[in-house]
């Protein structure tokens, strides 16, 4: 841990991170999701919090601790995580690294499906905000610093680039999936912004949230 004047660079800051993935209901027993462990997004709320900034994380479901000095508000679906973002609002430095299902089913039934003799159901999805894209339309409660997360499997620069664009964020964290990473301890990453592109070695997650910290927190030194 770093010690003397610039131990906590952060402090005076607040940041809010979203981790994990979502949780979409088909009705009371099921549901749809996605592979998204949280641990990259729970080690940037813990780096950040390190170096003084009061972190809000807004989580999916996880099965990890909070970090310690961060404070976690749970949420299951998009639309419950896209409220508990804007309401952690003001906030200098957002960090949007959930893994936030595209859709949601459109009319979620009140009790369980039953197996009927006329076949499967239908299930009709209807497509979620998109929180990142919100947080960083210009406006008053616009964070100085949007970062956003890109999972690709191909073509990673050129597909960081349009999200970085088409999104209005600052950073993106761009995310190479085609390795083993879900779940995984390491990441491979290439951090875009709007004037280049950074390929990071292989680190740890707890690196990448270390090195990702220290860069934010250059932005505002
Ligand atoms: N994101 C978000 N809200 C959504 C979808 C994505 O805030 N409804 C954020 C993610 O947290 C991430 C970034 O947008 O920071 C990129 O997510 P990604 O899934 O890679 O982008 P999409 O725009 O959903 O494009 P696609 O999945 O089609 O590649
Ligand atoms: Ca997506």
């Amino acid at each position: 841990l770093l010690s003397g004047p610039d131990a906590r660079p952060l402090t005076g800051k607040r940041a809010v991170v979203t981790a994990g993935p979502t949780f979409e209901p088909i009705d009371p027993v099921r549901g749809l999701t996605n592979r998204s462990s949280g641990k990259q997004g729970y080690a940037i709320a813990a780096a950040l919090a390190e170096r003084g900034a009061r972190v809000t994380l807004v989580s999916g479901p996880t099965g990890l601790a909070t970090p310690v000095g961060v404070t976690r508000i749970e949420v299951e679906t998009a639309l419950e995580m896209q409220a508990a973002t804007h309401a952690a609002l003001p906030a200098h430095i957002a960090v949007l690294s959930a893994a936030v299902a595209d859709w949601r089913v459109d009319t979620v039934a009140g009790g369980k499906i039953k197996k009927a003799p006329g076949g499967p159901p239908t299930l009709a999805l209807i497509e979620n905000p998109d929180i990142l894209a919100g947080l960083a339309k210009p406006g008053p409660l616009r964070p100085a610093l949007v970062i956003g997360f890109a999972a690709e499997t191909t073509d990673l620069e050129a597909n960081a680039r349009a999200k970085l664009s088409r999104k209005g964020c600052d950073w993106i964290v761009g995310n190479d999936v085609s390795a083993d990473v879900f779940g995984a301890d390491g990441n491979t990453v290439l951090l875009v912004t709007k004037s280049g592109a950074e390929p990071w070695p292989r680190l740890s997650k707890a690196e990448v949230a270390t090195r990702l910290a220290d860069r934010i927190a250059d932005h505002f030194g």
